[in-house]
């Protein structure tokens, strides 16, 4: 039986949220027990969607009293388990804190409430000439708070830097209820330490997000895509860190192996392109101003991709094309879940990827595990799928259990670490010590005990079990 609050506690979360702003119903909640994290299903006691700063500050200091467990939640398409409510208790969904409250085309800054969605942003500024360029493959129904929780990423993060790079400031609720801004409309700012990035990336740990500033850049008017397979894996991997090493600076270079491109294609019954037997592909994309200079950039590296191997070199030059090709791409990480599967997100320096394909392909075989890859590669930023296939539920785990601690050691190993950009939440936790030592993680703690002294916020993620 799932477990309900005292009417009391019912009626006074009604009281702050309003009836419509409170859900108790086990099939009402239900979509709130899940994120998009594997098939994880955790329970709330009830949700509450409060509308306003002051209604998350009431409602924190209840659960402060109280000592209510309070999981934030924006779009609900995390990957790390951020968003699930594992110590039960409240699940505060920011849904409909969802305006833009300004777009400021003087300053180039907009200002805006955490349950925007990530796209609705994006499309509202590209209306004036300009472009809010973190773009995770859930853009659609992600929310710009959830982005900031998780510093989210996405292709465009190879040139034009992840979530934390256009966040200059934030108003958020401390788990006592309390008020706090922090930066502001300000591209210069050392007043202090940085609690705007403190926030970012704390993953809904020390703050609730209730008010975001950020920057935004003029939109480049100009977009190449070059579509490149591969014969083999490592002969794509390799031929990344030519592109950078021959300076060019493309707005996103992107890796798949044949077998995240064999599950879109299944999933949604259209071919990929010139695929022949290519074992993997890249996609580089160009962006800028100057329509010359960009078809230059795009020749050298058509060149550079054929002499690295590249059985072929298509352009994209219509929006038609290249929106096709990227929507195919995005697809992988939901086409993948048909599967029951782990996900990990690698990251390392981006010359070490043609290694660290090689070790997670290993570690994989080594338990007789597939393993999917695809991602950033541009970043060094790789996405691992490993899948359970026919295996029986005891083994899966049991060999899990043991290829993903070696995965991230090799990881850790080459100068990496064990996410780029899905986070740490309730999945990865217990292996925050591989990629993080002692004393660090001991600071961390230190910090997550000031700004929450009772636990109270998105308890029982980030640290590993024995931290609490
Ligand atoms: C992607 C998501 C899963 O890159 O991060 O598709
Ligand atoms: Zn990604």
């Amino acid at each position: 039986m799932r477990e309900t609050f005292p009417p009391i506690i019912i009626e006074r979360l009604k009281t702050i949220v309003g009836a419509d702003g409170l859900l108790v119903d086990h099939v009402e909640i239900e979509p709130y027990a899940h994120d998009a994290t594997e098939r994880l299903v955790f329970f709330p006691e009830a949700v509450v969607k409060p509308r306003s700063t002051k209604e998350v500050s009431a409602l924190m200091r209840l659960a402060s009293a109280e000592r209510l467990p309070v999981t934030p939640r924006g779009g609900g398409t995390g990957l790390s388990g951020g968003a699930l409510p594992v110590r039960g208790g409240l699940v505060m969904s920011l849904e409909r804190m969802n305006r833009i409250l300004e777009i400021d085309v003087e300053n180039l800054m907009a200002v805006v409430e955490p349950g925007v969605i990530n796209e609705t942003l994006a499309n509202e500024v590209e209306k004036r000439g300009l472009y809010y360029p973190p773009d995770p493959a859930s853009r659609g129904s992600c929310m710009l708070g959830g982005n900031v929780a998780h510093n989210a990423g996405g292709p465009h993060a190879l040139k034009y830097g992840v979530t934390k790079d256009y966040v200059l400031g934030l108003e958020a609720v401390l788990p006592s209820g309390e008020i706090i801004n922090t930066g502001g409309k300000l591209l210069k700012n050392v007043t202090g330490y940085n609690l705007t990035q403190l926030l970012v990336g704390s993953e809904g740990t020390l703050a609730v997000v209730t008010q975001i500033i950020l920057k935004l850049i003029p939109l480049p008017p100009w977009r190449q895509l070059l579509y490149a397979p591969f014969a083999s894996v490592n002969e794509a991997a390799v031929a990344i860190a030519k592109i950078f090493s021959a300076h060019l600076v493309p707005s996103a270079c992107e890796f798949m192996e044949a077998s995240a491109m064999d599950i879109v294609e299944r999933r949604l019954g259209v071919l990929f392109p010139s695929r022949g037997t290519s074992q993997a592909c890249l996609l580089v994309e160009f962006d800028g101003f100057d329509e010359g200079l960009l078809t230059r950039q795009v020749e050298r590296a058509g060149v550079l991709l054929s002499e690295e191997g590249a059985v072929d070199v298509l352009v994209c030059d219509s929006t038609d094309k290249q929106r096709e090709i990227w929507r195919l791409r995005r697809a992988i990480g939901e086409a993948v879940k048909h599967f029951n599967y782990k996900e990990e997100d690698t990251v390392v320096p981006r010359s070490k990827l043609p290694e660290l394909v090689r070790a997670i392909k290993e570690a994989g075989g080594n338990h007789g595990l597939g393993v999917v890859c695809y991602g950033h590669a541009g970043d060094g930023n790789l996405h691992a799928n490993i899948i359970q296939g026919d295996l029986p539920e005891s083994e899966w785990q049991a060999l899990t259990a043991s290829a993903i601690p070696e995965i991230f050691r090799q990881t850790v190993a080459l100068g990496g670490q064990i996410s780029g950009e899905h986070g740490i939440g309730y999945v990865q936790k217990n292996y925050l010590p591989i990629g993080i030592g002692p004393l660090e993680l001991v600071l961390m703690k230190s910090i997550k005990k000031i700004f929450d002294p009772h636990g109270i916020l998105n308890p029982g993620k980030i640290f590993p079990d024995h931290l609490g």
